[in-house]
């Protein structure tokens, strides 16, 4: 093979380590319609569906009969069926066209139509889709709150951390199952220290998800599972109806619930029926709105490597996130597993979903290291979050979460973690000791905790559990031991919960325990003018990341010490060879003091003299006043040089070698990277000068090249060649300086 090192050097990249192999429809790995999937059509008798995509009664499975009994209406199902697929996916991005109307046509839709529709949009189509679709007007987040030691403490400063960011629900889940209960309650108390309030579920198998929520240590459930085809249903002993039994369970006690599906898990399985991937997905999201539930987590959640191999896979992932909207349920969408190695592809894909907003636009993002992630890792984590906060701030998007500062953030740590430290003792669980808490607030990830008594941990969560322990154990005890504000806030969302409030569609629990919702709130998008926009107090938060300084408030060039040079009386042409011109800028070693890098004036003008010295001619320090561009500092120097030969240099470091003749803009020498130089190259600028002037040959200063100078620099460029220009004195003559001993 002939070598290449390009060719080695990509090999090395990351996105080499993604997994990627074509289509094969036979076991469903395959995104968009294909082979397999059957032909959409409807035949309705007597107010029933009788066949559903070319599939008799007779030959229904129990999804198809689930589906054809639920989650289709058949008064609505001839009209919307009999309008072509092209009509209806141009609805979709058409903003006379109101997301109602859309809504009421897809009640009336079968599967194989809804992802025949989908398939004809391209991505930003969907996008576009997407942005009128969603449910909620206003799009916020969810958190994954997990470690590798179910660390209470930990989990309590996270979650407070990852509510104090913006996050709207918590999600906990367990390595050892029987943490549960004090998983539950560590980011309960988390989730409502400091501003508070987010919703909090913790993923553990259904039986004890539904217990908890039931003691009222959780408020919201979202892993009820769901599958495209029923083999795949079978093989967790489950029916559509016995989750829409289960989801009736929490709603009948005012807990949020959502079901989660996504693409891909069926051909994992290895139950596709050779159907596509979104065929089976659109399947899951109908027996999600015929169980009932007002919402759904997809986006192929912890299957997404899956769909990510295959070609339009990531289209396909936003196709089913749009079928989800299309069907009128909240939408939380994915991008939280982790998906790919490479951090290009992970940001290119999560714009899919950002962009156009969704109800949560992670269903789990990461508010620890991703290692401590016990939901697959998390695709992007809490080192993740100031890129995050950046990216709302370029494109003006709400991606649902806010920045914060350090001081804000590790006070709530500590106010977390001295709760659940105070509720451990009220309840008589094994000690949280001062030192525990001291590394919660300062951890980096589990590894920074020291390991717990697991044993006494879980005899004392079974305990509690198994004992009839509930919230309101957990809120005496905040409320005896000094933590009244959050056994208050705790207290307030139970209410909400016994009212139940928070069962409207995609409802979220805010700061004053102040319910959003579809129903409250609902998407009213219409095109330009229309719909969610950024602005006030939202959008001031997410423009105020800590890193941005108010640039009036940027100090540069120096400290105000007694300037460099002073003036020695007006400057003027000089007759003798020897003269070399250091011609400066209006703010040089006066009104500013140093470069851009920081060197001082006084050391590069003694560098650029020595420089000139060294050659046997002689500096002369003259003002620019008229300009402080450094190709006009540059050529008036010049005008006055005997040599003929002048640098001209600007406060900021920029430096240029001219001669009498040339004209501003030409010149024998330019530096115009200020931060690429040092004292040793203003050295080598003025002995160079001297050349010149004497007339021989000159090797010019190398210069060095960092393309990342521009990109550091361009702030402190501006507001130190501003500070330039605020010193210019217009038709002012060029003075003579001495420098200041
Ligand atoms: N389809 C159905 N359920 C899924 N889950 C994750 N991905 C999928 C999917 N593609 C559920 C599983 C898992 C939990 C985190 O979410 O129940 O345990
Ligand atoms: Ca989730």
């Amino acid at each position: 093979m002939e070598s290449s090192k390009r060719f080695d050097a990509r090999a090395a990249r990351p996105i080499q380590r993604d997994s990627f192999i074509e289509e094969w429809p036979e076991t469903g790995l395959r995104l968009f319609p294909g082979p397999g999937d059957p032909a959409p059509g409807i035949v309705v008798r007597d107010g029933r569906i009788v066949e559903l995509d070319g599939k008799p009664e007779s030959r229904f499975d129990m999804l198809d009969r689930f589906i054809a009994l639920r989650a289709i209406d058949p008064a609505i199902a001839m009209e919307a069926m009999a309008l072509p697929a092209l009509a209806i996916a141009r609805m979709l991005v058409d903003i006379h066209v109101r997301r109602d109307e859309v809504i009421h046509l897809f009640r009336g839709l079968t599967p194989a139509r809804i992802v025949e529709i989908v398939a004809l949009l391209n991505a930003v189509e969907m996008m576009m889709a997407l942005q009128k679709m969603r449910a909620r007007r206003q799009p916020f987040n969810q958190a994954h709150v997990t470690n590798r030691k179910e660390n209470p403490a930990l989990l309590a400063a996270d979650a407070a951390e990852a509510v104090e960011r913006g996050f709207a629900e918590l999600e906990t889940t367990v390595g050892v199952a029987r943490y549960a209960p004090l998983n539950a309650l560590a980011i309960l108390i988390g989730s409502q220290t400091g501003r508070g309030s987010a919703l909090t579920q913790c993923a553990v198998e259904e039986a004890l998800s539904l217990k908890l929520a039931l003691a009222g240590l959780t408020t919201y459930a979202e892993t009820l599972s769901v599958y495209g085809t029923e083999q795949a249903f079978r093989d967790g002993d489950d029916t559509p109806w016995s989750k829409s039994f289960l989801a009736a369970a929490y709603a009948s006690r005012g807990i949020k619930v959502r079901f989660t599906s996504g693409t891909g898990s069926e051909a994992l399985m290895g139950h596709s029926e050779g159907k596509s991937m979104l065929y089976l997905e659109a399947r899951c999201l109908m027996a999600i709105r015929g169980g009932g539930s007002q919402g759904v987590q997809n986006g192929s959640i912890s299957c997404i490597a899956l769909p990510e191999s295959l070609p339009d896979g990531v289209r396909g992932v936003l196709a089913e996130n749009l079928i989800a909207s299309l069907l009128d349920l909240e939408l939380a969408s994915g991008n939280d597993a982790m998906a790919s190695h490479s951090e290009i592809r992970k940001s290119a894909k999560l714009m899919l979903q950002f962009l156009p907003g969704t109800d949560f636009i992670h269903s789990g993002y990461s508010s620890m290291p991703r290692e401590d992630n016990l939901f697959g890792g998390g695709n992007f984590d809490t080192l993740d979050i100031d890129d995050y906060n950046v990216l709302q701030r370029d494109m003006r998007v709400d991606g649902g979460v806010r920045p914060a500062g350090r001081e804000e953030i590790l006070a709530v740590r500590r106010r977390a973690g001295e709760a659940v430290q105070a509720v451990f003792r009220e309840l008589g669980f094994p000690e949280i000791s001062d030192g525990e808490v001291d590394a919660a607030v300062a951890a980096l990830s589990s590894a920074d905790m020291l390991a717990r008594d697991v044993v006494g941990d879980l005899a004392a969560a079974e305990r509690f559990l198994g004992g009839g322990g509930n919230a309101i154990d957990v809120i005496r005890a905040l409320a005896k031991s000094g933590f009244a504000d959050i056994a208050e806030k705790i207290l307030a969302v139970q209410k909400l919960r016994v009212s139940g409030d928070f069962l409207q569609t995609s409802a979220v629990v805010l700061p004053g325990a102040k319910v959003v919702s579809a129903i409250n709130d609902p998407n009213d998008y219409e095109g330009p003018g229309s719909g969610y926009r950024l602005e006030g107090e939202r959008w001031e938060e997410i423009c105020a990341i800590p890193q941005a300084p108010d640039p009036r408030t940027i100090g540069v060039g120096g400290g105000v010490d007694a300037p460099v040079l002073a003036p020695a009386g007006e400057a003027g042409v000089s007759q003798e060879a020897a003269d070399v011109v250091i011609a400066v800028g209006p703010a040089f070693g006066t009104a500013l003091q140093a470069t851009i890098l920081g060197l001082s004036h006084r050391e590069v003008l003694a560098e650029l003299k020595s420089g000139i010295e060294a050659e046997g001619m002689r500096p002369r320090i003259v003002k620019v006043r008229a300009s402080s561009d450094c190709g006009f500092i540059g050529y008036s120097g010049a005008l006055l040089s005997g040599s003929s030969i002048a640098i001209g240099i600007q406060s900021k470091g920029t430096t240029v070698i001219t001669r009498r003749g040339l004209p501003p803009l030409n010149n024998l020498e330019l530096f115009p990277q200020a931060p690429n130089l040092t004292l040793e190259s203003y050295r080598a600028i003025g002995r160079n000068a001297a050349r010149y002037a004497k007339g021989e040959p000159v090797l010019p200063v190398p210069a060095q090249i960092d393309n990342m100078a521009r990109l550091r620099y361009i702030v402190p460029t501006t507001i130190l060649h501003l500070k330039e220009t605020a010193e210019v004195v217009s038709g002012g003559a060029a003075l003579e300086m001495e420098v200041n001993s």
